[in-house]
């Protein structure tokens, strides 16, 4: 059996993540250091597989807790997910973000290198490509300037990783996330946004709760269908699997290059009126809202072209829109009882 260490595996990607590759029989090793999370997640994660992960606490910007951990455990791959992510945040800290971002992963690599370990996954994101040119965004998009410090610390994670895996033979996949959103079908685990959501799903489902009293819509001026920022919502299960497919392929050294990146989303741009409109539809809600001034640094359009990863992890999404909004809005339900 691989034993693939999970860093951030309780938070909402990793979380699902490490249900997926328990399903598929991996042995699941987690490092979290409980910054974003909580650790009644570990007990939702048994529960749904019945498998109790490995779990330490530690923080991968302590080199030497980095150190030992791997002294004492061997992996077979890393799916490295554990990051700082809000970008309005990193725009005001972004020494944190450095910090934080990049000597884990540094730390994680230089581990790879001294102990000859194989098998990278990084989480990375659309972001890379700004406002592309053409769409769908293709993996030959060119990667754009990064308008946030979040953005380029996956930009230069994606550098530093491809000249590691050059120098020392590590086989890396970095995947480009379009807009995760939904949760478990089991409603045991989903997004816990500390604070005021700053995304789209979680502000809608805690407007319907009543939790906020009206979704601000940012901007009905572009030139889209309806006005509104188009975007590829992508369920965080189809992700989740997209994981393991790229670790499957770096295992069975189906990789075409050490370093590759793949788009990974439904390849359907909706706008945020639709978004709403089919909250509103299968969950049978009305939803507060209001059209407001456009927010600063977003992007008109975004959505990928899936054909590469498609047909290079043998992956594709199978979960709609619709049930991935019944979802969000069930887990809504389940956290304000
Ligand atoms: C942002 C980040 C992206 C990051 C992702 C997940 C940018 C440019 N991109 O994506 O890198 O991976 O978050 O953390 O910042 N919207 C509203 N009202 C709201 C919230 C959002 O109208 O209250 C609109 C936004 O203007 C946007 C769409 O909904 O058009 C999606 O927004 P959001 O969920 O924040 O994701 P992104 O901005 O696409």
């Amino acid at each position: 059996m691989k034993k693939i260490l999970v860093t951030g595996g309780l938070g909402f990607i990793g979380s699902h993540t490490v249900v997926e590759l328990q399903n598929k029989g991996f042995e699941v090793v987690i490092i979290d250091n409980l910054s974003n999370t909580t650790i009644d997640v570990l007990g939702q994660i048994t529960e749904i597989t019945g498998t109790k992960p490995d779990f330490h606490q530690i923080d991968l910007r302590i080199k030497n807790d980095v150190k030992d951990f791997f002294k004492n455990n061997h992996v077979d791959g890393i799916i490295h997910f554990a990051a700082y992510k809000a970008v309005g945040e990193s725009m005001g800290e972004p020494l944190e973000y450095y910090e934080n971002n990049f000597n884990s992963l540094i730390y994680l690599l230089q581990e790879m290198r001294d102990r000859k370990l194989d098998n990278f996954i990084f989480s990375s994101s659309c972001t890379v490509y700004g406002q592309a040119d053409k769409l769908p965004i293709t993996e030959e998009a060119p990667v754009k300037a990064a308008e946030s410090v979040y953005g380029n610390t996956k930009q230069v994670g994606e550098e530093i990783i491809k000249d590691t895996s050059k120098a020392h033979n590590i086989n890396a996949i970095a995947l480009r996330y379009f807009n995760p959103i939904g949760g478990h079908p089991s409603i045991k685990i989903g997004e816990l946004p500390v604070g005021v959501p700053q995304n789209l799903i979680p502000f809608i489902t805690q407007t319907a709760a009543g939790m906020r009293e009206e979704l601000s819509v940012f901007g009905n001026d572009y030139p889209t269908k309806d006005g509104t920022a188009v975007r590829d919502y992508i369920d965080v299960v189809d992700l989740a699997r997209a994981h393991i497919a790229a670790l499957r392929r770096l295992i069975d050294k189906k990789n075409k290059k050490s370093f590759e990146y793949f788009n990974v989303g439904s390849g359907n741009g909706s706008s945020v009126l639709e978004i709403i409109n089919t909250f509103e539809k299968v969950n049978n809600i009305k939803l507060n809202y209001k059209i407001v001034g456009r927010r600063e640094g977003d992007v008109v359009v975004a959505f990928a072209d899936t054909a590469i990863a498609n047909k290079e992890l043998n992956w594709k999404t199978e979960i709609s829109l619709e049930k991935t909004l019944e979802t969000a809005w069930k887990w809504q339900l389940k956290q304000t009882v």
